[in-house]
């Protein structure tokens, strides 16, 4: 971090050019314990009882051993059956991967080649920036449309016709919330196969957007659905992720990754929050309930937001952003500043957790406006 640009201070060997260039993903990660966390959009409770037990009750020898992940693809399918999902999967068509962000990265490395395009939006999560710089390739991010941040529909369309090789929508979109009919992805999906459409689902939950109870990977190879257990399980500590799609897009993306990059922590965990599937049902019932409440408060006071699909929504502050965001951190409570985004200029970005938490924000929030 701090170097790009900067040449090396020793000569050899010197890394990829692309690498030498890149632009890192850069997140404030250090320092949040203890305080109320509404930067990351993470659960704000932490993981079901179930998942805790799961993890006292791993042994020292499978500590020894290397994980193993028999059944755990399985249960994948089960819990996506008990959320609605209506066609048959096979376990083949479930990717593992060390978190979301990996099988990003993993898509990346499998279908970006120098020169290739990336097509995607903006602003939009920021990890895929880099992962295309780190390919080479060529990135058209279309920005998302007026006021209220609506998807850009005709121009990604059009942009298809140049027949990119990745297509990269968050649906919703973080950090604006914007949300895409899956009945559009999937037509799109099946009118542009040449390009590899990835969705990146991991706030559907929260408005039910997925694509996968109503896609069949027989006729639409070229989509592929990702999903965590980071944000709404609570196991973003733990690192898993999943990726869905027809067979063989799954055995190339996960080609590239290591035999063993997701750990048995994380598969225990994994399993146990997979069989508790009310706990995490309640949580996101309980943020439900929240963000109506937080937007009654916003709407009766005036101030500039936005908030869409997801746990999260923008909120534009008299003060400066930057200010504001440490001005609330000196006071336990972190959010995101959004200033450096195009679109979004000042602009701070806040994850929704209980009820009783948005008290807690808004309080302070009002008190320091
Ligand atoms: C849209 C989006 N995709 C992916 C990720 C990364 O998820 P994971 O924790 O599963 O790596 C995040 C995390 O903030 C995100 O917001």
């Amino acid at each position: 971090m701090g170097n790009v640009g900067r040449p090396l201070s020793f000569g050899f060997p010197l890394p990829r050019d692309e690498v030498e260039n890149l632009e890192p993903y850069r997140a404030p990660l250090e320092g949040r314990r203890n305080l109320l966390r509404l930067d990351f959009n993470e659960n704000t409770l932490g993981p079901s009882p179930r998942v805790l037990d799961a993890l006292r009750k791993i042994s020292a020898n499978e500590i020894a051993i290397y994980p193993e992940y028999d059944g755990l693809r399985e249960l994948v399918i089960e819990n996506l059956f008990s959320c609605g999902l209506q066609t048959s999967l096979l376990p083949e068509q479930v990717g593992l991967f060390n978190g979301v962000d990996a099988a990003i990265h993993s898509i990346f490395h499998s279908y970006g080649d120098r020169g290739d395009q990336l097509l995607t939006t903006i602003p939009t999560f920021g990890y895929y920036t880099p992962c295309a710089q780190m390919q080479g390739m060529e990135i058209v991010a279309i920005p998302y449309q007026e006021k209220d941040f609506c998807f850009p529909l005709k121009q990604i369309r059009d942009a298809l016709m140049k027949k990119p090789r990745l297509l990269f929508i968050c649906n919703p979109n973080n950090p604006t919330g914007t949300r895409l009919p899956p009945e559009e992805i999937i037509e799109l999906a099946s009118s542009f196969s040449e390009t590899l459409f990835v969705v990146d689902e991991l706030y559907e939950a929260f408005t039910g957007d997925s694509v996968l109870p109503l896609v069949d990977f027989n006729t639409t190879p070229n989509l592929l659905a990702l999903r965590s257990l980071s944000k709404t399980a609570g196991l973003a500590g733990l690192r898993i992720g999943f990726a869905v799609g027809a067979a063989e897009v799954v055995d190339r993306v996960s080609r590239v990754t290591g035999p063993y990059d997701v750990n048995g922590f994380a598969v225990a965990a994994a399993c146990a929050a997979l069989l508790d599937q009310p706990y995490t049902d309640a949580y996101v019932a309980e943020v439900l309930k929240a963000k109506e409440w937080i937007k009654a408060e916003l709407a009766a006071n005036g101030i500039r937001y936005h908030m869409d699909g997801g746990n999260y929504f923008l909120l534009w502050p008299d003060r400066n952003a930057t200010e504001i965001e440490s001005l609330l951190r000196a006071k336990g409570i972190l959010v995101r500043d959004m200033s450096h985004k195009p679109l979004i200029e000042g602009a701070i970005r806040v994850s929704i957790g209980t009820t009783m938490q948005m008290k807690e924000f808004w309080k302070i929030f009002l008190d320091l406006s």
